[in-house]
């Protein structure tokens, strides 16, 4: 049988809940892989087998849905050390590095992930790449709506010579997107590799009217990745 990419998406997350124990608090990822763990552990929790878990949802929409399941909610401020966070990637590169944010919600993905002492990736195969950006699809930067134009054209120039293009995020209506913090997302579509990660998000973090950008670079602790072969673990 070929397993559909959400069966593989749902194969990954229900391995990384079997890193959660009672008593944790939790980062709750947001996106469609993410989704399954949430699940999973509301199934877990009303059946009696996890207990005392406290979630820091990544999103409104994780809030919403980890509500409507009877998990247990706190916040970054009141607990800033996270032990485990669970969520997807749109890219995870050879070292471990991610994309993330194609969902719009990588400013308090970044927060949450940063603060947690062991973060789990889960994927899809799909989603490994070379490199970072290497997947032709959008490389999110969060900005905020003030003169967004005069932003993007500052992050395109930086790339200029990968090819860069960058473009606001519309939303279904064409509208911009408008995150949970209230900002634009700008995303840049690269042609070519970008070269050395970590200057590549210096320089963008010192362009003013950046918010965060969607590369977790040596955040991951560990990436489940799920095929059609298998499950694959791997440990930075
Ligand atoms: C949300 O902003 C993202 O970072 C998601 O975690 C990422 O886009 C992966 O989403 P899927 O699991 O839906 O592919």
């Amino acid at each position: 049988v070929v397993l559909t990419q959400d069966e593989l998406k749902k194969i990954a997350a229900y391995k990384a809940v079997e890193f959660v124990e009672s008593g944790m608090v939790l980062g709750l990822g947001t996106g469609s892989t993410a989704k399954h763990a949430v699940d999973r552990i509301g199934e877990l929790l009303r059946q009696g087998k996890l207990n005392n878990i406290i979630g820091i949802p990544t999103s409104k929409k994780t809030q919403e849905q980890a509500l409507s399941l009877g998990i247990p909610l706190s916040d970054l401020d009141s607990h800033p050390t996270v032990d485990l966070a669970i969520d997807g990637a749109d890219e995870v590169d050879p070292h471990l590095n991610l994309v993330k944010g194609r969902g719009g919600s990588l400013l308090r993905e970044k927060m949450v992930e940063g603060a947690c002492k062991k973060f789990v990736v889960i994927v899809d195969e799909s989603k490994l790449v070379k490199y970072l950006g290497g997947s032709g699809l959008a490389m999110p930067v969060e900005v905020v709506p003030f003169c967004w134009k005069f932003t993007a054209r500052k992050l395109q120039n930086l790339f200029e010579d990968s090819g860069c293009v960058a473009k606001l995020r519309n939303d279904c209506k064409g509208e911009p997107f408008v995150t949970d913090n209230g900002n634009y997302v700008v995303d840049l579509y690269l042609k070519k590799d970008i070269g050395d990660l970590q200057v590549a998000s210096d320089a963008i973090l010192r362009i003013a009217g950046v918010v965060e950008h969607g590369m977790f670079l040596d955040m991951a602790t560990t990436v489940i990745v799920a095929g059609e072969l298998g499950i694959t673990i791997k440990n930075k």
